[in-house]
């Protein structure tokens, strides 16, 4: 009797959830969603990206899964993208409110926040950054300068082979240390290894399957699973940015700004009695925010370039000799030499088409009730820009699926950049690091390839190009071999 009523119940429930999970009307088709799972049991974790193509051939540019109980509308393909991102952007910009790093952050920052706490910071930070491309430490001297102990560390290896995953991580964070914090740290600096290792730790929690079941089942948030961890990071991390802050407090002169703290700290007296929210804990998030958004991107772009490189002799090659030329017998490069290195160029680009960092952008909602492609989509939807469908889709390239300089190329041999690259994404909240991430793949690799020849180990085994999906994706490890050019 007992066990019959549980099963009525139970039936009862799961009704109401699949009653739940209807799709409302003229809403964007999908797969059939089962009760509690939605759709996430068909999708392979290690390789989602394949069931997303597969629904895109089944229901077109613009449909619908279920992850749990809550639609999320994909949006797969460069047109569609742009038409919600870039066309429809006042309903497009919104951020969803119950992911894990909200909660960390409160709402605080750029990533994750909206309306104008969003808008003000990310103006700020903008400027911010803009404006340290004027002045004596403009941020191209900041990545310069990080570039001579990528160098130097790489000379100490040559005729051997590197670990390139931590040396490009170490030297992207400690771009952001130097615009934010005004200084850097050594490589071999242990307190700088262990917040490195925090973030990476952090980062990866807040990306892995973890964040999504902290996201749909609430009731487990209290128990003690690696979400936790996720925020005791943050919290170890807060403390440092905290105690660099309070530092800057008694070195700061007005209208002398060292880095971004100073910049912050100008902001906030400029505003004071304004009621705006520029205060100390904005200022934390908004820190966090750069580091969290501009480290793994930028390293595993360039850890796929250079595993490219060491497998693509020829293209190194033609690299070098455009380099040799245009620099001759100058120590350094600048950034404005980038106009006359079209094929280095369409390398980076090619690198960073390929290497699909953020395949699945950081996560929009609707602000309002509204319609894309004929399609109702109430406010407060979830939406995925599906970058990797654009980078890859099938006649906005010539060699869509090959490592080929030649998608960014005419037949002049001149750079272009076809409208399908959109890998920092598009519209009003596009990517904020993009200038600042686009400069240091030039100056790095330039500098890089000057110097050295990148050659595949004899012990590396077969090289595997293939991507491990992540919310920012990179190929797997492997050993750099460096070779000091004559
Ligand atoms: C946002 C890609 C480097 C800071 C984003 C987004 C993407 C992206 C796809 C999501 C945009 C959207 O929501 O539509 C990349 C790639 C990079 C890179 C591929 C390197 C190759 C950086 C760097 C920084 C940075 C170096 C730090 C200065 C940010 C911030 C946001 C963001 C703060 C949030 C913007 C907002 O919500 O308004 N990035 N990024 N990124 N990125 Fe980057």
């Amino acid at each position: 009797m007992l066990g019959t009523l549980v099963l009525l119940w139970l039936g009862i429930f799961l009704l109401l959830l699949l009653i739940m999970m209807r799709r409302p009307k003229d809403f964007p088709p999908g797969p059939t969603p089962l009760p509690l799972f939605g759709n996430l049991l068909q999708f392979n974790p290690n390789d989602p990206l394949k069931e997303l193509d597969k629904l895109s051939q089944r229901y077109g540019s613009v449909f619908s899964i279920f992850v749990g109980g809550r639609p999320w509308v994909i949006l797969s393909g460069q047109e569609v993208i742009r038409e919600a991102l870039v066309t429809r952007a006042a309903e497009f910009t919104g951020r969803p409110d119950h992911l894990m790093i909200s909660h960390m952050l409160e709402n605080n920052g750029v990533i994750m926040s909206a309306g104008s706490k969003w808008r003000e910071h990310r103006r700020f930070a903008l400027t911010t950054l803009r404006n340290f491309g004027l002045g004596k430490h403009s941020m191209e001297e900041r990545i310069l300068e990080e570039v001579k102990h990528i160098s130097a560390h790489l000379e100490r290896y040559a005729g051997t082979s590197v670990d390139p995953q931590n040396l490009f991580h170490n030297a992207a964070s400690n771009i952001i240390c130097s615009i934010i914090f005004g200084s850097r740290f050594n490589y071999e600096d242990e307190y700088f290894q262990t917040l490195i290792d925090r973030l990476k730790e952090l980062t990866k929690i807040s990306l892995s399957p973890w964040a999504m079941i902290y996201d749909i089942m609430p009731l487990l948030r209290c128990l003690p699973l690696p979400f936790r961890k996720a925020f005791e990071h943050y919290e170890k991390l807060k403390a440092h940015i905290l105690k660099v802050v309070a530092e800057h407090k008694n070195s700061w002169v007005a209208g002398k700004p060292r880095d971004m703290i100073d910049c912050y700290l100008e902001e906030m007296q400029k505003r004071a009695g304004q009621g705006l929210s520029f205060d100390d804990t904005q200022m934390v998030v908004l820190l966090f925010d750069l580091f969290l958004a501009g480290t793994d991107t930028t390293s595993n772009t360039l850890r796929t370039l250079s595993l490219y490189l060491m497998t693509h002799e020829q293209i190194q090659e033609c690299c070098q000799q455009e380099i040799d030329m245009v620099l001759g017998s100058r120590e350094h490069v600048s950034y404005e030499d980038r106009h006359a290195m079209p094929y280095v160029q369409a390398v980076i680009h090619e690198a960073q088409r390929v290497s699909d960092v953020v395949p699945l952008s950081v996560f929009h909602t609707t602000t309002a009730n509204t319609q894309i492609r004929g399609y109702s989509i109430p406010k407060g939807t979830l939406i995925v820009p599906y970058l990797s469908s654009a980078l890859r889709e099938k006649g906005q390239w010539k060699f869509p699926d090959e490592f080929n300089p030649q998608n960014f190329l005419n037949d002049k041999g001149e750079f272009v950049k076809p409208d399908a690259f959109i890998p920092f994404s598009a519209g009003p909240r596009v990517c904020l690091g993009e200038g600042l991430a686009r400069m240091e793949l030039f100056l790095i690799l330039v500098t890089i390839l000057r110097r050295f020849r990148l050659v595949w180990p004899e012990d590396g085994g077969v090289p595997d190009h293939s991507l491990i999906f992540g919310g920012t994706q990179s190929v797997k490890p492997y050993r750099l071999g460096v070779q000091l050019r004559l």
